[in-house]
């Protein structure tokens, strides 16, 4: 027998057993196990011709322990793969997460509730009106004159005859007297729209805050008293406060309140155009007219009221230079708020 007589079986289990510990995967193992004990092995040909029992059982044992070794290491195999996977695929929930950049509010958002809290202290309501309003809110109840040049579409955007886009928060002056009876103390803040053309200090949408007080007995000296209180709340503890006389046609007598420049402690600079004063908005006590339009007696009930513009106090307090700014959303301005 040929094949039987070439072969050194010895040699051949040991190189074979060597080739199956050197396998570094499944695939490398396959290969070995085709070589050494696969149909076409020497082994496996041997095995086909043999005839007599010895060199039966010496060729049965050296395959029965190279499949073994085969076995073995295919579990070895198996195991350090899954070793591995558990090392490398490890998920340590201890780790810290990758930090997700945090956002901030909006400039104006900060404002409006820097104003709401100041009256909220002060016991006022907060009211969240309507943008799209009715000419009789915006105007008529208000007592504007029907020559106002604020009723002209050269000022104000209008839908159609009736409704506009509400060019102050006044309106909810109206709102709330018709919605319930006095004493009254509220601050209405949102969005207003004028047909403005776009520059630094003007946007034809801007915030307002419009505040209202009805009660018995109310002058001007509780008005001047209620300012003083937010604008220090709004720009420092220093604030002084004046009024000018002015017109407003719901209010009567009507005064434009001034606070001191905080940005140069009244001593004159840039910003308060070297007056020592910035213009904060209209006020005056409530025009016996508006009484009569929503049914109250003017007789029994008096009132103040006063409407300023929120990015004005946004930019005042920040002093920056453009109120577009506000509206451009570029973060590199907005993280600086
Ligand atoms: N609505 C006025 C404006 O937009 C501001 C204003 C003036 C509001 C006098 C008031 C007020 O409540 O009493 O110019």
């Amino acid at each position: 027998m040929d094949s039987l007589a070439a072969v050194d079986w010895a040699a051949y289990e040991s190189e074979a057993a060597h080739a199956v510990a050197r396998a570094a995967n499944g695939g490398e193992l396959d290969d070995v196990r085709v070589r050494w004990l696969g149909r076409r092995s020497e082994i496996a040909q041997a095995l086909r011709g043999v005839r007599d029992r010895e060199n039966g059982m010496l060729l049965n044992g050296i395959r029965t322990r190279l499949e073994e070794a085969v076995a073995a290491r295919e579990q070895a195999l198996a195991d350090e793969e899954l070793d591995r996977r558990l090392r490398d695929e490890v998920v340590d929930v201890t780790l810290p997460g990758t930090p997700l950049p945090l956002g901030h509010l909006h400039p104006i958002t900060q404002t409006r509730r820097l104003i709401e809290d100041a009256f909220l202290g002060l016991g006022y309501e907060i009211r969240d009106d309507r943008e799209v309003e009715t000419v009789e809110y915006n105007f008529d109840k208000l007592a504007f004159p029907p020559t106002h040049p604020a009723r002209s579409p050269r000022a104000t955007l209008f839908f159609d005859d009736t409704r506009l886009l509400r060019t102050e928060t006044s309106p909810s002056q109206i709102r709330i007297l018709e919605e319930k009876a006095p004493p009254i103390y509220m601050v209405s803040i949102g969005r207003v729209y004028r047909r403005d053309a776009i520059d630094a200090t003007h946007f034809p949408i801007f915030h307002q805050f419009e505040g209202l007080a009805v009660d018995r007995k109310i002058t001007l000296a509780d008005l001047k008293g209620t300012l003083l209180h937010v604008m220090r709340a709004l720009f420092g503890a220093e604030r002084r406060v004046r009024f000018r006389t002015h017109y407003f046609p719901f209010t009567e007598p009507s005064i434009e309140p001034d606070v001191s420049c905080g940005i140069c402690e009244g001593a004159g600079c840039r910003t308060c155009k070297f007056t020592g004063w910035l213009e904060m908005g209209g006020a005056g006590t409530v025009d016996p007219r508006v009484f009569e339009n929503v049914g109250l007696d003017p007789d029994e009930w008096s009132g103040f009221a006063f409407g300023c513009g929120v990015e004005r106090v946004a930019q005042l307090r920040h002093d920056f230079p453009d109120i577009r700014a506000l509206w451009e959303g570029d973060l590199r301005v907005l993280r600086q708020f």
